[in-house]
């Protein structure tokens, strides 16, 4: 049982959220999409039309930093074509706002979605697309970059590319295409590295860009500890998920195109007879928990990796570190408030032992459209009740408790013991 800590003044208490997930009225290759609930995006929270009611919500909250995403499909019609003006004013607006109200926006160029006219050119397996993006981002930054200093290029360059390429989860729904894995990851981290050179030079208002990408981390094991096959299973989800991918990104020189590195981290995965025992993968919540399994809706939790991953990344890279998502989906509030917290105790057990973290961002602002789950995972600060067509918002517990924590810089309860698989 740890006491209260405190956490340092310029800290960044952020929430996030994705375009697809939350704007509405998008057209880009998720707009036909049926999720496994039924649910599409195409209204999704209508934060298109809603975000100065929801920086209000923001404001509420006491947060000081929004890591928000920018549609590459709304403002470009074609390749290297200028900017839709109108789009362009509407994500102007929105930075505006969140300036009036003292919250720093991170903006993600890339969270698993692309325009029509890249998806049918090939996504990123093409090549082109590489250029393409970086006269994308040429033109969004030289808008944007008296309003913006933290620039997130990819979100989760690893799940994309799997779930799109080798899982058949995301559009367009192929299945074990290494190839194209591996070259989807080669060609982010490109662009990644050209866009780098594009935002430094335009520099920014005064400041100096941050510029980094988001990386999945999540820890794979074997369910049995001896189970030969399924630690086998692990060790290559790690080597492909991991390990490939950070090299690819972060390897040999390519380590002075980032400023940063954003970890999103929702926990851990253990094999049985090669299948993942998450809800995430199919596995049921209940024999889960039977088994001592601790879980969300979606992954077992694991709050003390929180810790090693950011050491481990702290010593490996020396890049300054942003949690850029951690959060919980569950209709048990009182389990995500513990989840938050024994999370949070990591992070400050991390800062306290010197390590460079300079924020953390809760996902999510809002219950949103979780990609292939449509709307049955519930990870909002704010409850969003889509049966009403009003998409009323509404504060959760946890947005309460996580209010605390913002405003006051420290947990407003002692940390509580969380259990973890009790096996
Ligand atoms: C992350 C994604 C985010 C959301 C959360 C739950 O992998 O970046 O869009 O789906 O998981």
């Amino acid at each position: 049982m740890a006491g209260a800590w405190k956490f340092p003044e310029r800290f960044l208490w952020g929430t996030a959220t994705s375009p697809t997930q939350v704007e509405g009225h998008v057209a880009n290759e998720w707009t036909d999409y049926i999720a496994s609930d039924g649910g599409h995006c195409r209204v999704a929270c209508n934060h298109y039309h809603r975000y100065e009611e929801d920086v209000d919500w923001m404001a509420q909250l006491g947060v000081n930093a929004y890591r928000m995403g920018i549609e590459w499909s709304r403002l470009q019609s074609a390749p290297f074509a200028p900017l839709n003006e109108r789009e362009l004013e509407r994500y102007i607006h929105l930075l505006d706002c969140l300036k009036a109200s003292g919250i720093t926006p991170m903006v993600v160029l890339h969270h698993f979605s692309n325009p029509l006219w890249i998806t049918s050119a090939g996504g990123w397996l093409n090549p082109a697309t590489v250029p393409a993006f970086v006269d994308y981002v040429a033109k969004l930054v030289s808008a944007l970059k008296e309003r913006v200093w933290l620039w997130n290029t990819f979100n989760e360059p690893d799940t994309y590319a799997s779930l799109t390429y080798l899982l058949g989860g995301f559009p367009p729904f192929h299945k074990w295409r290494l190839l194209s894995y591996r070259n989807t990851i080669k060609h982010m981290a490109e662009a990644h590295v050209r866009v780098n050179e594009v935002i430094r030079r335009a520099g920014n208002g005064g400041r100096m860009p941050e510029i980094g990408i988001a990386k999945n981390w999540t820890f794979f094991g074997a369910f049995q500890k001896h189970a030969l096959w399924d630690r086998l299973v692990a060790g290559i989800s790690h080597h492909a998920f991991n390990h490939f991918v950070l090299d690819a990104f972060l390897g040999g020189q390519r380590r002075a195109a980032s400023t940063f590195l954003g970890v999103n981290y929702y926990g851990l995965a253990r094999f049985k007879n090669f299948e993942p025992m998450v809800p995430a993968g199919g596995a049921c919540p209940k024999q889960l928990a039977q088994l001592g399994v601790v879980c969300d809706d979606m992954f077992e939790r694991h709050p003390g990796g929180l810790g090693t991953i950011l050491r481990n990344f702290h010593r490996r890279y020396g890049l300054p570190l942003y949690v850029t998502e951690h959060g919980a989906a569950s209709s048990d509030e009182d389990f995500r408030i513990r989840d938050l917290t024994r999370h949070l105790d990591e992070l400050h057990g991390a800062l306290n032992s010197g390590v460079d973290v300079r924020g953390f961002f809760y996902w999510s602002l809002l219950d949103n459209f979780e990609w292939q789950f449509g709307y049955s995972k519930k990870f909002g600060l704010l409850a969003v009740d889509f049966s009403n067509e009003k998409l009323p918002r509404q504060m959760t517990r946890v947005g309460e408790f996580y209010r605390g924590v913002c405003r006051t810089r420290k947990t407003p309860v002692a940390v509580q013991d969380f259990p973890v698989a009790a096996r």
